[in-house]
């Protein structure tokens, strides 16, 4: 499904000048508030016992996403604890919309996470310091004494006030506040893909790259720009690859998530646990079995893939669209709500798989137009 609603995206393109190499510009020295979040987001001593940031499960060189990648889920500080859904890059999540209901189109949209339960980047940030699966502090409060003894307090006093830890509840709005503002900097929103050096004119794709995009963008063929559109706004901004709507694909559950098997004050329903998605947040079961599109943004470096972690490559997501409907796979973990329309049964060839997945990979950020490639 497209849908009209984009983000109104702040990013200026190149303008001349032989020496910008890059097809846009954002780059330059982070601001004071930027660095502050940047303090927090890799400070590993914000957790309980210290040892876990957000980078942990965020590094920049997987497009901020979890580089365990042998593990279809994320691992808490708590080694012996996991979080039931595989993760999400932090870069480009700043694109997405406040989650919200669009009347027009009938469609949930936004907000972070698989299932948009945080609307903004903000309050995303509040849940992984006190989640028990995740950073396991106690309170909110402890998050913020410790930030108070931390070397960077005086940058923080600095920018919310002398008096800014005074109140716990409003100095963790601050902590969240300087989190979001890392979050939107250009550091992890480089647009320096060879698809963005592509865009820009300044390179040209491969064969097989290019039968990629016209397989992606074709909708009558693969379809995935119905989701995941591939084009400039109107307004000429990059394209993030997602809508940011909500759908069921009917991915299978995911046997090898350690989610099922911890202790029941954790996951009360053991291995019969299923994920609802947006439905389960929203207490709709037409909703059930929803996930947010994901953008697909440096998608080749973020493996496993999908909510829960059931694809360890591109190849198997893209065979997965394409034979859902008509090859051996599971049953999906929630029957209700599958899109039919759009995936299942694609009739792509093998090669045509793979131009998909060459075209997949022209997305990974930090590409050299200097070395055409
Ligand atoms: C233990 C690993 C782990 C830690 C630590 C962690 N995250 Fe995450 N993060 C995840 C997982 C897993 C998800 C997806 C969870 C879901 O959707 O329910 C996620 C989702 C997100 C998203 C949503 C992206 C989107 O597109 O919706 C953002 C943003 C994010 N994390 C930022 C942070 C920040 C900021 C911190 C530190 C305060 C943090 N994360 C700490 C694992 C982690
Ligand atoms: C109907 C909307 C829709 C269409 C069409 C669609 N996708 Fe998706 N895509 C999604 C949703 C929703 C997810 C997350 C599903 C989940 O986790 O259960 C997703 C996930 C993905 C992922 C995994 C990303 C990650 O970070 O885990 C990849 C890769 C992907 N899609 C590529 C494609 C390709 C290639 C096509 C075309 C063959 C395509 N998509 C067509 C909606 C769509």
């Amino acid at each position: 499904m497209t849908v009209s609603l984009l983000p109104a995206i702040l990013i200026v393109f190149a303008v001349g000048g032989d020496s910008v190499e890059a097809p846009v510009v954002g780059g330059g020295a982070l601001s004071a508030k930027e660095s502050l979040g940047k303090k927090l987001f890799f400070d590993a001593n914000l957790s309980e016992p210290a040892g876990q940031s957000c980078s942990t499960c965020h590094a920049a060189e997987r497009s901020f996403a979890d580089p365990e990648v042998g593990l279809p889920v994320s691992r808490g500080v708590r080694k012996e604890r996991f979080g039931s859904r595989n993760d999400l890059p932090a870069a480009y999540a700043s694109f997405s919309p406040p989650f919200g209901y669009d009347a027009d189109e009938g469609l949930y949209v936004g907000g972070q996470f698989w299932d948009g339960r945080a609307t903004d980047l903000a309050e995303q940030a509040k849940g992984p310091f006190v989640n028990e699966l995740e950073m396991a502090n106690p309170s909110e409060k402890a998050v913020v004494d410790k930030v108070a003894r931390a070397d960077y307090a005086v940058l923080f006093k600095k920018i919310y006030g002398a008096d800014a830890f005074s109140d716990p509840n409003r100095a963790y709005d601050y902590v969240a506040d300087a989190i979001a503002a890392y979050e939107k900097s250009h550091e992890l929103n480089r647009f320096d893909s060879k698809y963005d050096f592509y865009l820009a004119g300044k390179v040209k794709l491969s064969e097989q790259e290019l039968r990629g995009l016209r397989l992606f963008t074709d909708e009558d063929r693969a379809k995935c720009a119905e989701c995941h559109p591939s084009d400039r706004g109107e307004d000429g901004s990059p394209p993030l690859f997602t809508d940011f709507t909500y759908d069921n694909l009917g991915a299978p559950k995911n046997a090898e998530n350690p989610f099922y098997y911890l202790p029941k004050e954790f996951n009360p329903a053991g291995v019969a646990f299923v994920d609802l998605g947006l439905g389960g947040v929203l207490n709709k079961a037409e909703e059930h079995g929803k996930f947010k599109v994901p953008s697909l943004r440096n998608v080749a470096v973020t493996g496993p893939y999908f909510h829960n972690g059931i694809f360890k490559t591109l190849r198997e997501v893209v065979v997965f669209y394409n034979t859902r409907d008509v090859g051996p796979w599971p049953e999906p973990e929630v029957a209700a709500n599958v899109n039919r329309d759009e995936l299942g049964d694609l009739g792509l060839t093998e090669a045509e798989v793979d131009d998909i997945v060459a075209f997949l990979h022209t997305l990974t950020d930090g590409y050299d137009s200097k070395d055409g490639k």
